[in-house]
């Protein structure tokens, strides 16, 4: 993937930027790198210098046309770290120009932190331009420092999946220590968060994954009990032997949620924040003679994303990062996540 001109050598050429951008449906290979002008920040709005930004599998559907409300041309992308370049008029934003900073990519929850405001909200990279550029305005309220501890690389990893892992385990769950959570799917980028967020908890953890790589990998990370899905079709029989499971967390859809229904103990709560698989049919008898709770999620609250960030300032948890990919390897990157080939998160570098 070629740029269509080299970088500017000094701040005050950044009239124009390198992004990443989507023209047409049809993959991750239809992104390509365009040279477009540097967005100015409105009122209530900042501009940040993106360092590093990262795919979630929400940038990959909307490739492939599986996401509602697509406008083209777009700059995909919901995970950016950088510094805050400027600050448009009326932000009451505290945070100084050239301070390292991570962004919400929540944008407009609205006032109830129980659920977002359907007429406001929308998640940054679809419909507004996101993180894969060297440049982009979001407001100013989304901004936040960037945890110390964290390199640029790995607090760009962060924000989506970090926040919706957060608010799936602790806000809608309410997980306690000495509970037992089942994370079907480990690798993924929001599921590697639910684990580590869970183990810090002082939770017990039973992970599946469709490959014992990523199996092993979570081990590492504290996993307590595995099951491969792909070779082990009873697997939630199993899990359901070496429960008590009380929490189960899952976005893989398909036939994972009538074996968590089979799997979870009674007055259990099951959390979906996905469908990968596609849609799930259940038997209602155990649903609701087991008193189990089914709760939707989706993203998080400003006071999640507070929330998940003062979990990560302490520098004792490291999001799980894949690889890193420069922006001109983008086509790479996209196509190794819709494969799930990555465990953890796909970070892109963006480059000065
Ligand atoms: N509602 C929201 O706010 C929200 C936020 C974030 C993500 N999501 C959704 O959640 C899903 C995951 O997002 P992501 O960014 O974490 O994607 P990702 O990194 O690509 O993860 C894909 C996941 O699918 C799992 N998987 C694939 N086949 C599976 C199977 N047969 N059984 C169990 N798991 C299976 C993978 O597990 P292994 O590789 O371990 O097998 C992995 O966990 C996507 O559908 C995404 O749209 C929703």
């Amino acid at each position: 993937m070629a740029r269509e001109k080299a970088w500017p050598a000094t701040q005050s050429e950044w009239r124009r930027m390198h992004a990443l951008r989507l023209h047409e449906i049809g993959g991750p290979e239809k992104l390509r790198i365009d040279d477009v002008p540097v967005p100015e920040p409105g009122a209530g709005e900042a501009l940040v210098r993106i360092r590093a930004a990262a795919f979630n599998r929400r940038d990959v559907f909307i490739t492939q046309g599986l996401y509602p409300g697509i406008v083209l041309p777009k700059t995909l992308g919901s995970d950016g770290a950088g510094e805050l370049a400027e600050l448009g008029p009326e932000t009451g934003c505290s945070i100084e120009a050239g301070a390292e900073v991570v962004i919400d990519p929540m944008l407009g929850w609205g006032d109830d932190p129980r659920v977002w405001d359907t007429k406001s909200s929308s998640i940054l990279g679809m419909p507004h331009d996101g993180t894969f550029a060297q440049f982009v305005v979001v407001p100013a309220a989304n901004v936040y420092r960037k945890p110390k501890a964290l390199s640029m690389e790995e607090a760009a990893a962060i924000p989506l999946a970090a926040l919706t892992a957060y608010r799936a385990l602790f806000t809608r769950a309410k997980l306690a220590a000495g509970e037992t959570v089942l994370i079907p799917g480990v690798g993924g980028g929001v599921q590697t968060f639910t684990l580590l967020f869970a183990k810090h908890a002082g939770a017990r953890t039973i992970v599946t994954s469709g490959s014992d790589e990523k199996l092993e990998r979570a081990t590492a990370l504290g996993a307590d009990v595995t099951f491969n899905y792909a070779t082990t079709p009873d697997w939630h029989k199993r899990a359901r032997a070496a429960g008590p499971i009380d929490v189960v967390v899952d976005s893989s859809g398909g036939e994972t949620l009538a074996k968590a229904i089979d799997a979870i103990v009674p007055g259990g709560r099951i959390v979906i924040y996905g469908g990968t698989r596609g849609e799930a049919t259940v038997k209602l008898f155990p649903l609701f003679w087991k008193h189990v709770s089914v709760l939707g999620t989706s993203m998080g609250s400003p006071q999640d994303f507070a929330g998940m960030l003062d979990f990560m300032e302490s520098g004792a948890l490291k999001p799980v990062i894949d690889r890193v990919y420069p922006m001109e390897e983008a086509v790479a990157a996209a196509t190794r996540m819709a494969s799930s080939g990555q465990f953890g998160k796909i970070v892109l570098r963006i480059d000065a």
